[in-house]
């Protein structure tokens, strides 16, 4: 079997840089090159622990440059493209949506195209190749009281963000429609764990209790996430690569939905912090209610269920930021600071 060369692209973000740590010393056979902008959420600090190893390089750059992907492409043979690069945070694509599109949607659509363009040439592609995009829950929208999120659910997406990443998912079921392009796409709840910007609720939540400072709910604190810890979501796609048909759409979820409210609550009390720091503040606009993932089909195909319960996850989680304060600082940078001002000039009342 020929060599496989993974273009990862955003291995620097919190996700990606899980996966490229999961994977790297698993896989010495695999070439694993992370294509990364480093935009404020990437950060090669992730990545201390395999950036000496043989079969991992980083290569800065945007998605959306063709002819740097098309020349990634030739030089490295790549056989696979694992797509985690995005701009991922809801709060900042309602303040600003043009990005989301450039990125989420364009970016997208440089690295299908030139995987078509490459993978022409390989006349074993359908075994050998794989184009996966890294989605979210989100693109679902919102459920109510009851029910779950399944593959063959109705795309129908509230924000910017999630807007933008089910446009891109339509992209990509549409080059496998109409280029056979052998494309995965896997569709994952909200995740929690080591290096994770500290934009994102537990990540803040943990990041301001240590500092005393105040924790915002939005609203009144009862919208539903379902939470998996990140290291399930990385072995859940390492199996989906290695396993799935071509054309395949997996959820990906850990059963375990929680109020934010109810979150905030259970991690203050794991931090001995007290309630007195949480501050309701004002709702984010369209603020999808309640999100849920049923996640039979990957289980019933492929053999996958998440390893960590949420208590054991959170447990993980806190002790590194906890050992990683260092991190912390060097990611609360001026213009990170600049943002959270204006952010929270809007909603804070
Ligand atoms: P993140 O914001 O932490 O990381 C995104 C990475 O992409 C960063 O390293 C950033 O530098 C890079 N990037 C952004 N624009 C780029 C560009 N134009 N070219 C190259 N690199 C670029 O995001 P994350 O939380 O790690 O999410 C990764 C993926 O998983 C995203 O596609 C997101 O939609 C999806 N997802 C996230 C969650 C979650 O809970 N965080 C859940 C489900 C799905
Ligand atoms: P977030 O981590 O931004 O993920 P997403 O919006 O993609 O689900 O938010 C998770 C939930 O926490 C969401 O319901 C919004 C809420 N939230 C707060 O109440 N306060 C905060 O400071 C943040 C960042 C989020």
């Amino acid at each position: 079997m020929e060599k496989q060369a993974f273009l990862v692209a955003g291995g620097a973000g919190f996700i990606g840089s899980n996966f490229l740590n999961h994977m790297t010393p698993r896989h010495p056979d695999i070439l694993f090159i992370n294509l990364d902008d480093l935009t404020y959420a990437g950060n090669l600090a992730n990545l201390k622990s395999i950036e000496s190893h043989d079969n991992y390089s980083f290569i800065k750059g945007d998605i959306g440059n063709r002819e740097l992907v098309q020349h990634l492409f030739e030089k490295f043979n790549i056989t696979h493209v694992v797509n985690f690069a995005a701009e991922s945070h809801v709060d900042r694509s309602i303040l600003d949506p043009q990005i989301f599109l450039k990125t989420n949607v364009l970016g997208t659509q440089v690295l299908l195209d030139t995987a078509v363009a490459h993978w022409k040439k390989n006349p074993d592609a359908q075994n050998n190749c794989r184009f996966l995009q890294i989605s979210t829950d989100e693109v679902y929208g919102s459920l109510g009281d009851r029910g779950y999120f399944r593959e063959d659910s109705p795309l129908a997406p509230n924000s910017p963000y999630s807007a933008s990443k089910a446009s891109a998912d339509l992209m990509v079921r549409a080059y496998h429609h109409t280029f056979n392009l052998p494309t995965l796409i896997t569709r994952c709840s909200n995740n929690y764990g080591p290096f994770q910007f500290p934009e994102k609720l537990i990540p803040l939540l943990i990041s301001n209790a240590l500092q005393d400072k105040e924790i915002p709910v939005y609203g009144d604190g009862k919208n539903i996430r379902d939470w998996i810890f990140v290291l399930d979501h990385c072995r859940a796609l390492e199996v989906v690569l290695q396993k799935a048909a071509p054309g395949t759409i997996y959820n990906i979820g850990g059963s375990n939905e929680w109020q934010n409210i109810e979150i905030v609550k259970f991690i203050l009390k794991k931090l001995n912090k007290p309630e007195s720091l949480i501050k309701f503040v004002k709702d984010r606009p369209g603020h999808d209610r309640r999100y849920a993932i049923d996640a039979a089909k990957i289980s019933r195909e492929l053999n996958w269920e998440p390893e960590f319960s949420f208590e054991k996850g959170i447990e993980c989680t806190i002790d590194w930021y906890l050992s990683n304060e260092a991190w912390l600082e060097t990611v609360h940078s001026a213009s990170y600071r600049r943002y959270y001002e204006k952010m929270y000039s809007q909603r804070d009342t």
